[in-house]
């Protein structure tokens, strides 16, 4: 295996040809993004369309340290623009109106479309027509809950146009989640389909966005206004069952089909000027303390962001062809498969199923199919592939490929070499990407032809990007060492405030270590300067990339009756990454057996969405505990890897509790 000194040299045709194509010219366009951010970022926000030009007097100011004040990060202050207008009437009267916006291929292989940039306009203006009909204005928030179709996209940029806020959310969330989210963002109208293929499971997302509606009812607030794509009578279904029992219950009133209102709908819509500093979309990622934050991109810094990373680290020309496997769902739909791509007028691939269906091979098929040159994925997809016959890959042509991308965890070195040897033929540059939902846009990663690469490193930062590593102190850590990333300014597109509640914003990201953006990641730089992002610091934990809270899970756990206490570690897992290792004491009237495993499991996948499912449930009748009664984790986390090695247990009240666990740990571990 690669250690920390092996070293993979960019393909000597890549670089030559790639925007920036040596380590030195990489250091002087970064040095000069941080000494001079109104000339790089100016140059670069030019190329955009300003229905009131930026003006260099407030071209940037930030506040990041708590103890001068509220903190804030403004990008092109009192200029007005739309994303909407600059990523496809702009592209259009640039000469790429008859360019494929998208190549939509379905679960099926037999089901795909494409759609190009003339046709995306027309589209989206229809729904901002519709959007506007029922009421929805500028700074209104609409709910998305989707699957990975055009006509995801298209309520994006309709929402754009018309300067209203997005709010998706994955449609894998549970209705609970989904309506706490719906309900928090007080969305008047909420989008969604009446369901949708993912191999061969069948997901009803239109009945679970009726017990959402039910559930914010309940609590309060009414959505106005549902709009359903009719998306299941177009579709092959696995084995070609037709899709019966799919009865969709539309309410009078507040229920209507996409297909029966937009098709009617004008084709022409003005966009709506919006303020470089009005928010543009917002999306909720987990916090440490449960409940979900709802981070808030602004639309000026995020749009010259998405597009620049977009181009520098993918390193996209005009006639290449593009594909990022993130659901829209996520942070990476948002600035990955939609606003970058768009922004620099590309030709995308969305896909709508599985890597696993029809085979196992789905991924490299649809790579062959479409000869695509960048493609990006994540960590735990490549690991899951892996296991595979390396024939799967190698039976198809993949010389289109130029680079891949990981994005979501850290990638290990095996499933980096894996990717770099069998997909990418050593031919291939590979671009870990470190980055946040908070942080809007890739903030570390090598660019493709200029840095060399090294497996498992997240390298070097983006421009306008300033890493810094602390220790536990505060204090900076200069050259080789250890310690909390963090950033003491703002880049155009970090997240701006959490919605509705700033002082949370401040409390989370900023008053650890005053003057800082906090990640909550640990990264180690190496004696290159490279930096290895080491994982979360806190109580978070990442299964498949998908971030959620330890605190999240144990409340969950214990609204059953039959759990009195939980505690939730994170155990390392082949290809999740990480996966959820849940110690839980039950009340005295109850038994623990099957049928309660089964009932915890439900109750999660319920309330949180089936990817939060635990892995392992242990029957813990005590926790480990200081006398002051604060759980020990770092004791749980030994007793689920099955190490004994815990290390000094001398503060804990009870020493005996721990041989208790060791000995009690359950077959499944
Ligand atoms: C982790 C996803 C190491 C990290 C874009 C971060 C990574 C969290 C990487 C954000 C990477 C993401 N190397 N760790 N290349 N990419 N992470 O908000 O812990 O869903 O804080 O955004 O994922 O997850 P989020």
């Amino acid at each position: 295996m690669p250690s920390e000194k092996s070293v993979y040299l960019p393909d000597k045709a890549l670089s030559k040809n790639a925007y920036v194509s040596s380590f030195a010219e990489y250091k002087e366009m970064h040095n000069k993004s941080i000494d001079n951010p109104e000339e790089f970022w100016g140059d670069i926000a030019s190329q955009f369309y300003w229905e009131t030009p930026f003006k260099y007097d407030k071209f940037f100011r930030y506040n990041f340290d708590v103890r001068k004040g509220p903190i804030y990060t403004k990008w092109f202050d009192g200029a007005t623009t739309n994303i909407c207008y600059n990523v496809l009437d702009r592209n259009i009267r640039n000469g790429h109106g008859d360019k494929i916006a998208f190549y939509w291929e379905g679960n099926h292989p037999d089901d795909y479309s494409r759609l190009t940039y003339k046709n995306l306009l027309v589209e989206v203006c229809k729904f901002a027509n519709v959007l506007k009909s029922k009421g929805v204005k500028k700074g209104d928030r609409v709910a998305v809950y989707m699957p990975m179709i055009l006509e995801a996209v298209i309520t994006l940029l309709a929402c754009a146009r018309i300067g209203a806020v997005h709010s998706i959310v994955f449609a894998g969330f549970s209705a609970d989640s989904f309506s706490e989210r719906i309900s928090d963002c007080e969305a008047k109208v909420l989008v969604t389909a009446d369901g949708v293929w993912r191999g061969e499971k069948f997901l009803g997302l239109k009945t679970i966005c009726d017990q959402a509606m039910d559930k914010c009812a309940r609590n309060g607030h009414n959505v106005e206004c549902c709009i359903v794509v009719s998306h299941l009578c177009r579709v092959t279904t696995p084995n070609r069952i037709p899709n019966q029992n799919k009865k969709i219950n539309m309410k009078e009133g507040r229920d209507i089909w996409w297909q029966d209102i937009v098709p009617n709908a004008s084709s022409s819509c003005y966009p709506e000027w919006v303020q470089a500093e009005d928010p543009l979309f917002m999306l909720y990622t987990s916090g440490s303390t449960g409940k979900p934050k709802g981070v808030l991109h602004t639309t000026g810094g995020y749009m010259v962001y998405a597009a620049t990373t977009f181009k520098y680290v993918f390193d996209y020309k005009p006639n290449d062809v593009y594909w990022c496997t993130a659901d829209i769902g996520w942070i990476t739909g948002h600035t990955y498969v939609v606003y970058g791509p768009l922004a620099n007028a590309a030709t995308s691939i969305l896909y709508e199923g599985t890597p696993f269906y029809p085979d196992n091979d789905r991924f490299w098929v649809i790579v062959e199919k479409y000869k695509v040159n960048q493609f990006y994925t994540a960590p735990t997809a490549i690991r899951a592939l892996m296991k595979f016959d390396s024939d799967l890959v190698k039976r198809h042509n993949l010389s289109s490929l130029k680079v891949l991308g990981s994005v979501g965890e850290p990638i290990n070195p095996e499933a980096w070499m894996w990717y770099y040897k069998l997909v990418g033929s050593e031919k291939c540059s590979i671009v870990d990407t470190f980055w946040q939902t908070e942080t809007g846009g890739h903030v570390l990663t090598p660019l493709p032809g200029a840095i060399p690469m090294k497996p498992g490193a997240a390298s070097t930062p983006f421009f306008g990007v300033q890493p810094v590593l602390l220790d536990e102190s505060g204090k900076e850590i200069e050259g080789e060492g250890e310690g909390y990333l963090v950033f003491p300014r703002p880049w155009p597109g970090i997240m701006r405030t959490l919605f509705n509640n700033h002082e949370r914003y401040e409390t989370t990201y900023f008053s650890k270590f005053p003057g800082y953006y906090c990640t909550g990641d640990g990264a180690r730089r190496d004696s290159d300067g490279y930096l290895w992002v080491t994982g979360r610091v806190d109580d978070m934990l990442n299964v498949s990339g998908h971030l959620m809270s330890t605190s999240e899970v144990e409340s969950v756990l214990t609204e059953h009756y039959g759990i009195a206490e939980a505690a939730v570690v994170a155990k390392p897992h082949p290809i999740k990454g990480e996966c959820l290792y849940c110690f839980v004491t039950t009340t005295e009237a109850v038994v623990f057996d099957g049928k309660l495993l089964a009932e915890l499991k439900q109750h999660v996948r319920e309330r949180i969405g089936p990817f939060a499912q635990p892995d392992v449930i242990h029957n813990a009748p005590a926790l480990p505990k200081t006398r002051s009664g604060k759980i020990m984790r770092r004791i749980l986390r030994k007793v689920a890897i099955n190490d004994r090695d815990v290390g000094d247990i001398s503060t804990l009240a009870e020493t005996n509790v721990v041989e208790q666990l060791f000995a009690n740990r359950p077959a499944t571990a």
